[in-house]
């Protein structure tokens, strides 16, 4: 969807489809003045409808004026409640009902009541993002309703050229977040993964190495290799690089789970645990490779961003691991694998260790690692587990912008105690109460207590099992925008 500023007035706009957003307190007033576009017709076709403007409100009908135009009204309540969320929920309550429309849709909407470059992005990211579809898998691509192909923000001056930049490079970063995620476990595989990072790589001039099994072995990556073992696939860990220009000031690390499968292994998979949703294990490294397109487009200042994943699939076979096994992993410490579906973390662990031997200024892992977290937390809010207030608040505040639900959780050390092994230095799985929390604790040991680090839980927000409005069902692309706020004001601070 192509996205343009229209400078022109409301009066001498004209598409298939005009969105206006409006406010409950002085709905009259608006209307009238909208009114005059219409000549008389919006209030006599508004008499019908039952609308006041609540928030989630729409009425929506054919003027036939010049050309055949239909208008959307939608409601986004009372000023004083009005936010960026509000913003983006009605925006996308707009567009959704432009679904088998083509042409332009313009869209109205109080933008003067927010920070102008924030409902500007809100606005676009909303629009396009709940506009999006995932037609690859499907033989006959034309069955499906016409979209509007083009998005006219009407009378938005102040808005830049350089924001709309961003924004697109943003959206095209969820989309690939998406269609990764949404792409099925026998298309995306960890070779296939490592095919994406470099065409990134080639694409936006940034470094990559994929590093195969041997010298994943060469490195000790115990941990990782052990999941990898029961699958004929082999595995790869990623590592793209991305340098701005100028000197560097902040050397960050993204991190994402990388399992295009997890089948559980064999402490395997049973009744409700959503074996055949589990190509979405790779929801954390999608994320992550999301957000290296759009920095590699977008070219932040003073930073450099390594982008790291340890990709493999959790199978079955007569070599893969068996509860109780005991690994290596790459800084020595040795894990008793007393669950072979707690397997996230063992390829996190090694994936740290390696992230701090690149002497980061901060590290952040995205990962699907815990069905508790989705019972914490639900499919809205992600859980995000640090020590570090500081980077805490810089995430909460990256996602608050977003528009994406985040929550710090506590990682109390005492629940350690539910990870002690009696033969090894530590288990991969301690009891079922806290679970999120022992994952996050079992993820620390594998960081330098120096190196200021955060660990976000995605199993709940990776994917939309219903249509949200602002989510199409399915994959969500969930922390790409987290992630690129958070690097992007990084300069700022
Ligand atoms: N990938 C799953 C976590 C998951 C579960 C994500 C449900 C999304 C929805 C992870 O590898 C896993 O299996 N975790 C286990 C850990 C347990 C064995 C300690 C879990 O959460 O059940
Ligand atoms: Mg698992
Ligand atoms: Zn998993």
């Amino acid at each position: 969807m192509q996205i343009v500023l229209n400078l022109a007035n409301v009066q001498d706009w004209s598409g298939a489809v005009l969105v206006v957003g409006l406010l409950e307190d002085d709905l009259k007033e608006q209307l009238s003045n909208l009114e005059k576009l219409f000549e008389g017709l919006l209030l006599k076709n508004l008499d019908h409808q039952d609308f006041s403007a609540k928030s989630g409100e729409m009425a929506c009908f054919q003027i036939l004026k010049e050309s055949s135009q239909k208008i959307v009204l939608v409601g986004m309540g009372t000023s004083n409640k009005l936010s960026l969320n509000e913003l983006r929920k009605a925006v996308a309550i707009g567009a959704r009902a432009c679904i088998g429309t083509s042409g332009s849709l313009g869209m109205l909407f109080p933008w003067d009541k927010f920070d102008l470059e924030l409902a500007t992005r809100a606005t676009c990211e909303a629009a396009r993002l709940s506009l999006f579809q995932d037609l690859r898998f499907k033989s006959n691509k034309k069955e499906s309703p016409k979209r509007p192909e083009k998005l006219e923000l009407i009378g938005l001056e102040k808005a830049s050229e350089s924001c709309l930049k961003e924004i697109n490079a943003t959206c095209a970063g969820v989309e690939l977040a998406r269609e990764l995620v949404g792409a099925p476990p026998n298309k995306l595989t960890p070779s296939s993964l490592a095919q994406t990072a470099l065409e990134i790589a080639n694409q936006y001039s940034l470094q990559c190495k994929i590093l195969s099994q041997k010298e994943c072995e060469k490195l000790n990556m115990g941990a990782y290799l052990a999941v990898a073992k029961g699958s004929d696939l082999k595995p790869n860990f990623i590592h793209l690089i991305y340098k701005s220009k100028e000197p560097i000031k902040h050397r960050l690390v993204l991190i994402g789970k990388g399992l295009t499968f997890d089948s559980g292994g064999y402490n395997l998979k049973v009744g409700a645990s959503q074996i055949d949703m589990m190509k979405f294990d790779m929801g954390g490294s999608a994320a992550v490779l999301g957000a290296a397109r759009t920095i590699g487009e977008l070219c932040p200042i003073e930073v450099e961003v390594h982008f790291l994943i340890a990709a493999c699939e959790n199978m079955i076979n007569g070599s893969a691991i068996h509860p109780g096994d005991i690994v290596n992993a790459s800084n020595g410490t040795s894990i008793e694998i007393n669950n072979t579906d707690a397997e996230g973390r063992l390829t996190l662990a090694d994936a740290l260790v390696y992230a701090c031997k690149l002497e980061p200024d901060e590290i952040v892992d995205l990962a699907t690692l815990t069905g508790a977290c989705v019972i914490a937390l639900g499919d809205q809010i992600a859980g995000l587990w640090t020590d570090n207030d500081e980077l805490a608040n810089n995430l909460l505040d990256a996602a608050n912008e977003a528009g994406e639900g985040l929550w710090r959780m506590p990682m109390h050390n005492s629940y350690k105690e539910g990870l002690k092994s009696t033969f090894a230095d530590i288990k991969n799985t301690g009891p079922r109460a806290g679970g999120s929390i022992t994952a996050a604790l079992f993820l620390k040991e594998f960081v330098q207590a120096s190196i200021p680090w955060a660990h976000i839980d995605i199993a709940g927000t990776v994917w939309a099992e219903k249509d949200r409005g602002l989510d199409p069902a399915g994959a969500t692309g969930y922390g790409v925008r987290t992630l690129i706020n958070w690097v992007i004001n990084r300069k700022n601070k």
